[in-house]
């Protein structure tokens, strides 16, 4: 067993990466003050992987085999090359909650397919942990599908070019540029440029011949062979942060297939497909800024970070980043041990920015024993499981790596320039539009030596008459996909209406509005779009205000119907336990 040094395995890069697991740090003590019943809900632990795939052999039907608890999973043949069709295939991992209703029933509303973003992201693992609240939700008489994408997680071909586990622990434990801000040391963006001339060159010489393949463009076909299996023509989805991107290509690619339709988290999908990756944190620093605000309004009571002002704040802050480049604090936990460092801390916010309601406590917690001396809380915000060698064959062939998501990133996007100069200007480019640009460049860089594989996928234009109007979700402050993108990726797609959501954090479900869930609900149920212009709000603040507040939000949910008190409570439990890692480091 090794143990990850310094919790390398918080990987930074894609868009997002909603993987969701029970975190220690997510007790959801903000909005559970406005229940009636404070006892947080238990959530399910991950369920480690032991269902055997193997046992399903992929077919062209949907065959369905009880797995995990009370779900099915399937394996869908689909051809790996669709331009090539009778060639090799490949198999798409599926998952399903039935819905309450049995399908020859006419409340019976067919399947909802998720993708929870990334990409890299397993719809698989996203139904397993928090299929129930979406199912919640969208509502009862739908199946609830998760998919892992091609070449991701239980999806075979993998995209996967380490020889071992090992090998690929061993590369990313040492300096892993999506653990590293590229503004730790005068050397960290060169170094990142050159770990990536060596990973494009592997993933060169270990292509099995599938790696070209593995691309939205052909997930978005998979999509439409998944409804096609289920004897359907339309689509029914509801897509988050990078299942924005492959929702637009979906739409774009088969109007005339869309049933309903969300995309939750807009990214810009024309940025996305040029490789630029440089317009995502435009509203990055807006959600950093609520976090200071939302401390000064707490107090000393609802934020132990607090000092008056904000610029006093901020100045606490940077006094944080200057000790730590100057000494990085040593830490042992009983299962861990490592360095807090400036990485570290920058990374740990970055994260925090996706889910307020899930981390701001706890990070303002964490601030505070820094500011104090004690890194224990900040290391165990970022800390990881143990490295297991011996995992047996299944868990090794089966887990989500990194490389499936440069895999995707990098054979959408446009060809970079190697060289490192051009590294250079795109950051320092991004340095301009924010702040958090030395934890998002590392993304881009990926691709800077990313084999030359012919590019023949569709890549837009993002517009359509579709067949059902589409639904877009934006916060008002979302770190990687800002609100800007939702409403440009609207004017696309004829009839759609952009919903907005009154909160900071990623996706709606990183905030907790039945507003916005019930509007959801009602475009599923009933094919109704709200009016254009809508904003929800959301219920309560990451950080405790006053006791008046408090008791408006108490008052709020105790007037709720039963209905309505069961959807608060999934958007609660999805709020309060949003936690991110950056691709696959669970
Ligand atoms: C629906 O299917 C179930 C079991 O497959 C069957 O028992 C029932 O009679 C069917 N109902 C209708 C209305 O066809
Ligand atoms: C890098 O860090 C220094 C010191 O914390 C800070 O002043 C500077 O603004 C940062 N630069 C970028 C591009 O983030
Ligand atoms: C670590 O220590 C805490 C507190 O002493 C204890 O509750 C926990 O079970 C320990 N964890 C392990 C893995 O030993
Ligand atoms: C540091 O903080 C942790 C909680 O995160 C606490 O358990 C520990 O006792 C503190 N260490 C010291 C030296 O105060
Ligand atoms: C949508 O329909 C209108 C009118 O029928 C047509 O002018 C327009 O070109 C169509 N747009 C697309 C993207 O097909
Ligand atoms: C949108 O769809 C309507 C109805 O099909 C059509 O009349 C109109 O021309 C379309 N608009 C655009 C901009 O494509």
């Amino acid at each position: 067993m090794l143990t990850r040094v310094a919790a390398p395995c918080i990987l930074f890069f894609a868009i997002v990466f909603l993987i969701f697991s029970a975190s220690p740090y997510a007790k959801g003590r903000r909005v559970n003050i406005a229940l009636s019943n404070p006892e947080p809900k238990a959530v399910r632990a991950a369920p480690g992987d032991k269902f055997s795939w193997e046992t399903i052999t992929p077919s062209e039907e949907l065959i369905w085999a009880d797995c995990y608890a009370d779900n099915q999973c399937a394996r869908l043949k689909v051809p790996l090359d669709y331009s090539n069709p009778d060639a090799a295939s490949a198999a798409i991992a599926m998952i399903r909650i039935h819905s309450i209703v049995p399908h020859n029933s006419t409340n019976y509303r067919g399947p909802v397919l998720i993708n929870p973003g990334g990409p890299g992201g397993s719809g698989v693992d996203m139904i397993t942990r928090r299929g129930s609240q979406i199912s919640t939700i969208v509502g009862p008489e739908f199946d609830i599908i998760g998919f892992d994408p091609r070449g991701i997680g239980r999806s075979t071909p993998r995209a996967s070019f380490f020889e071992s586990r090992s090998e690929r622990e061993i590369w990313s434990s040492r300096g892993n540029p999506h653990t590293m801000s590229m503004n730790a040391s005068a050397d960290a963006l060169p170094r990142a440029w050159a770990r990536a001339i060596i990973e494009g060159q592997l993933a060169g010489e270990r292509d099995d011949g599938s790696l070209r393949f593995i691309n939205t463009d052909h997930t978005a076909r998979d999509m439409l062979r998944i409804v096609q299996a289920h004897g359907l023509e339309k689509i029914q989805y509801w897509g988050f942060s990078y299942g924005s991107i492959l929702g637009a290509t979906f739409a774009s690619m088969f109007p005339d297939n869309i049933g309903r339709f969300i995309i939750d988290g807009v990214a810009d999908s024309e940025n996305y497909y040029a490789n630029e990756w440089d317009n995502d944190l435009i509203d990055a620093d807006k959600v950093w800024s609520s976090f200071i605000d939302g401390c000064v309004a707490a107090g000393q009571e609802g934020c132990p970070f607090f000092s008056p002002t904000a610029t006093e704040i901020s100045e606490k802050m940077d006094k944080i980043y200057a000790t730590l480049r100057e000494r990085p604090i040593p830490v042992r936990t009983n299962t861990s041990f490592g360095l807090v460092d400036y990485s570290m801390v920058r990374r740990v916010i970055f994260q925090a920015l996706y889910a307020p309601y899930a981390r701001f406590p706890d990070l303002a917690q964490a601030f505070a024993d820094l500011s104090a001396g004690n890194a224990t809380a900040l290391f165990k915000m970022s800390e990881q499981p143990p490295f297991e060698c011996a995992y047996d064959n299944s868990g090794d062939r089966l887990e989500s790596v990194l490389e499936a998501t440069f895999a995707v990133t990098c054979n959408d996007g446009s060809r970079i320039l190697p060289g490192y100069e051009d590294t250079v200007t795109h950051y320092q480019k991004m340095s301009e539009t924010s702040t958090w640009a030395d934890v998002w460049e590392p993304i881009r860089i990926a691709c800077v030596a990313w084999p030359e594989f012919p590019q023949k996928h569709f890549r837009g234009p993002f517009v359509a008459n579709t067949s059902f109007p589409i639904l877009l979700i934006g916060n008002t402050a979302d770190p990687v996909t800002p609100l800007w993108s939702a409403h440009k990726m609207s004017q696309g797609f004829n009839g759609s209406v952009v919903l907005t959501q009154d909160s900071a954090g990623h996706c709606s479900i990183s905030g907790p509005s039945i507003c916005t869930q019930k509007y959801v609900r009602q475009y599923f149920l009933e094919g109704t779009l709200p009016a254009p212009g809508t904003v929800c709000p959301v219920i309560g603040t990451p950080f405790p205000t006053d006791d008046v507040q408090i008791s408006t939000d108490a008052q709020t949910v105790l007037s709720l119907s039963a209905a309505d008190r069961n959807l608060f409570e999934a958007v609660r439990d999805l709020a309060t336990t949003f936690d991110i890692r950056f691709p696959i480091g669970l």
